[in-house]
């Protein structure tokens, strides 16, 4: 039997465009409605700084060096780069995460990825998950550049190819079973090594390394706390008296698959970690 390949994954809903997301996803300027508080983010998701220590050590930062870390959230990470003795910017888009960062003591501002107003300052930009909800890339990474000075590194952490896929999976069948598609309201995207590589040069990087790194990470607070803290593009589009139940179906979906036998919750991430270089 010969199979015809231009046959597979040729549903619409599946076809790709340039940036490799998934055509009738959210617009490419658009933002997502995720609300985030810092409080909430603590106690549910304090295990995403914590889990940064591989990509910290990749950054390497050194006393009197300046960087950028984007995507900062509440700057537990931010505050152990400024420990190493450099100076430190945070960005995050989202207000009340810069002001616990700010409640470190850390230079913290609100700023987009996709809006960075930096010119030639920094000897390193960092980024831990935080990537995946800034689109398009070609925007973020052409403030990365122009922040850097010539020489410059870029090193970061974002959620990679098939990234919390179950989960993925399992919202777009309760959604479904709603009349919405999960892959339009999704604020999300993953890439994989290579199509993240090509972005990076593109943008005039020169890639030094990049590579998924699956990581089974453990949700102290639960999958369901996960839920209210991340997703809200997906429950949100759902009148208020559904969410409940929506949220539920999702949890009893995934409880064979993401529960261990302790009862403890394993959501199924995948990493995509990488460093550049401002190539010129
Ligand atoms: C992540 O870090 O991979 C992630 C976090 C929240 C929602 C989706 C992905």
């Amino acid at each position: 039997m010969v199979l015809d390949f231009s046959l597979i994954c040729c549903r619409s809903s599946c076809r790709m465009d340039g940036d490799g997301i998934a055509r009738g996803d959210l617009s490419m300027g658009q933002n997502s409605r995720q609300h985030w508080s810092a409080a909430r983010y603590a106690e549910a998701a304090h295990f995403v700084p914590a889990l940064g220590l591989p990509v910290l050590e990749l950054l390497m930062p050194a006393a009197g060096e300046h960087i950028l870390d984007l995507g900062c959230g509440d700057g537990v990470l931010t505050e152990k780069i400024a420990a190493a003795g450099a100076t430190v910017v945070g960005v995050d888009a989202a207000p009340d995460m810069v002001a616990a960062a700010r409640a470190r003591g850390l230079d913290a501002r609100v700023m987009a990825g996709q809006e960075l107003t930096f010119d030639h300052e920094f000897d390193a930009v960092f980024s831990n998950a935080a990537l995946h909800w800034m689109r398009p890339a070609e925007k973020v990474l052409a403030g990365v550049h122009r922040a850097l000075k010539p020489g410059g590194r870029f090193v970061g952490e974002m959620g990679g190819h098939n990234n919390t896929a179950a989960i993925m999976v399992a919202l777009r069948a309760v959604l479904a079973r709603r009349g919405l598609e999960a892959r339009q309201l999704s604020p999300w995207w993953f890439p994989s090594a290579d199509a993240y590589r090509a972005k990076l040069e593109t943008a005039e990087f020169t890639v030094d390394d990049i590579h998924i790194v699956p990581r089974p990470t453990p949700l102290p607070a639960g999958l369901e706390a996960w839920l209210d803290t991340f997703t809200e593009d997906f429950f949100g589009a759902l009148p208020p008296s559904e969410r409940m139940p929506a949220r539920t179906e999702v949890a009893d979906l995934l409880c064979p698959i993401l529960m261990d036998e302790t009862g403890t919750w394993i959501a199924d991430y995948v990493r995509l970690r990488f460093r550049a270089t401002r190539a010129c």
